[in-house]
């Protein structure tokens, strides 16, 4: 929502945006073409829809630990680690050299392989689960995890929450969107836990399964209240519903992930992102009970069907590989721990930058995943974050990229392994002195 009239600043206008838009695009003029090119194939000129923004988002050429350059040699500190897929930084010797290894034996194999299962144990290992399976994205992952409830249950009724996002067919951002997979949804407000179990209470008997993200992610960083996650697992579990955590983003915090911290036990938990250390990567495990129902040497009987799970690329040999790499030798869950400290630092500091400043913008966020938001506080409800002044939000994107840090449009930062703390001064100089101009 644009509510530009309540900024008195009068570097803050739309005149001063447009200014902000041409001096990009005069900067950029190789991504602009190359930007033109694109779009008479591709549709919006890229395929994912996250990285639109005006005037048009910059073609990148290379990427080495924490630093990107794009098509006109023009570098950035890379604190958008590509939306938290990027944890490791853009060349981790050790993913490289353990998937050309792999796929110099085995590249693409019609069978079961020993990197499938290597991951797979390192999996329920961290992650305290008893199964698992893998997809090839976070989207997949969960309509897997969705559809491991419908059968389970019988039923057809599936909780959302509003500002969530499970994927391209499962997004909640205003209501349920008219794209998604047709599923019976019931979309409940997150961090209203009163008006959740009343929803919960309303629908007992139909409820398949209750899905949330543990921090909304793509909703601007908004963590679950103390006790809404834990409190609404445990009234759905109380009506028969199967509680499905979506860690896509989040299981990055903590050594187990942000449910557990939160105090809320999953039936299944969903995962992606950073685990594939930069390749295709998803996966949904939890329960035997549960995930035992694709278990195709289970006696079949009444109430006993195995679900069919096929996928060409679901065990890929280099996705495979890496995630044995990021989970076995990276981020252990050591490094997870520190990580998220360091992380819970960063925004401190952030906060701290920000304070100087007389300008409507906060930070939230958890651990290494945060999002700057043009509004005085830090927003608690997807409501809250939707009431941010979007010129101002812009201006502080473009501001930011102007000085070489390469974040979100939305004003999301997720802290890579490979940032360095001299970087993280130079990015909070950055922000500095943009929000000294923008204030100014
Ligand atoms: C919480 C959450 N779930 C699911 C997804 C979908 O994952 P993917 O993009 O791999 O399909 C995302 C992607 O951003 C996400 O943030």
């Amino acid at each position: 929502m644009v509510t530009i009239e309540a900024c008195q600043y009068r570097n803050v206008t739309p005149t001063t945006l447009e200014h902000a838009r041409q001096a990009f695009a005069d900067r950029h003029p190789q991504s602009r073409l190359q930007h033109a090119a694109a779009r008479a194939v591709l549709p919006g000129g890229h395929t994912r829809t996250v990285l639109t923004h005006l005037p048009f988002p910059l073609t990148l050429v290379a990427g080495h630990g924490s630093v990107l350059t794009d098509a006109d040699g023009q570098e950035y500190i890379d604190l958008l680690g590509d939306y938290t897929a990027g944890l490791l930084g853009h060349s981790e010797r050790r993913v490289l050299d353990a998937v050309a290894a792999a796929l110099s034996t085995l590249a693409s194999v019609g069978g079961v392989h020993r990197h499938e299962v290597g991951l797979a144990q390192l999996m329920c290992g961290r992650f305290g689960l008893e199964r698992v399976r893998f997809t090839n994205s976070g989207t997949e992952a969960n309509l897997m995890a969705i559809t491991t409830a419908l059968m389970y249950t019988g039923r057809k009724k599936i909780m959302v929450f509003h500002g969530g996002y499970h994927g391209g067919v499962l997004y909640f951002a205003s209501g349920a969107a008219p794209w998604n997979a047709p599923y019976d949804f019931v979309v409940a407000p997150y961090n209203d836990l009163q008006g959740t179990l009343a929803l919960i209470d309303q629908h007992a008997g139909q409820l398949a399964a209750v899905i949330v993200e543990p921090m909304l992610g793509s909703g601007g960083c908004i963590p679950s209240a103390p006790r809404f996650l834990a409190d609404t697992f445990a009234a759905a579990r109380a009506v028969g519903a199967v509680c499905i955590a979506d860690e896509v983003m989040t299981s990055r915090h903590g050594p187990t992930g942000l449910a557990d911290l939160l105090g809320a036990k999953a039936d299944i938990t969903t995962y992606g992102k950073y685990i594939g250390g930069g390749f295709s990567f998803g996966a949904f495990g939890g329960t035997a009970e549960l995930l035992d129902q694709f278990d195709g040497e289970r006696p079949q009987g009444p109430g006993r069907r195995v679900i069919s799970h096929a996928g060409t690329f679901n065990n890929n040999i280099a996705t495979m590989a890496a995630g044995e790499v990021v989970l076995g030798e990276v981020f252990t869950a050591d490094a997870a721990v520190a990580h998220t400290a360091r992380g819970e630092e960063l925004r401190g500091h952030v906060a701290s930058v920000l304070a100087r400043h007389r300008l409507p913008v906060s930070v939230s966020g958890f651990g290494s995943m945060m999002s700057l938001h043009a509004l005085a506080e830090p927003p608690r409800t997807p409501a809250d974050a939707a009431g941010r002044d979007d010129v101002l939000q812009e201006l502080l994107f473009l501001g930011l990229y102007q000085r070489g840090i390469y974040t979100a449009a939305r004003g999301m930062i997720n802290l890579s392994l490979a940032v360095t703390d001299d970087q993280l001064s130079v990015a909070l100089d950055a922000l500095d002195d943009c929000l000294g101009e923008l204030a100014s």
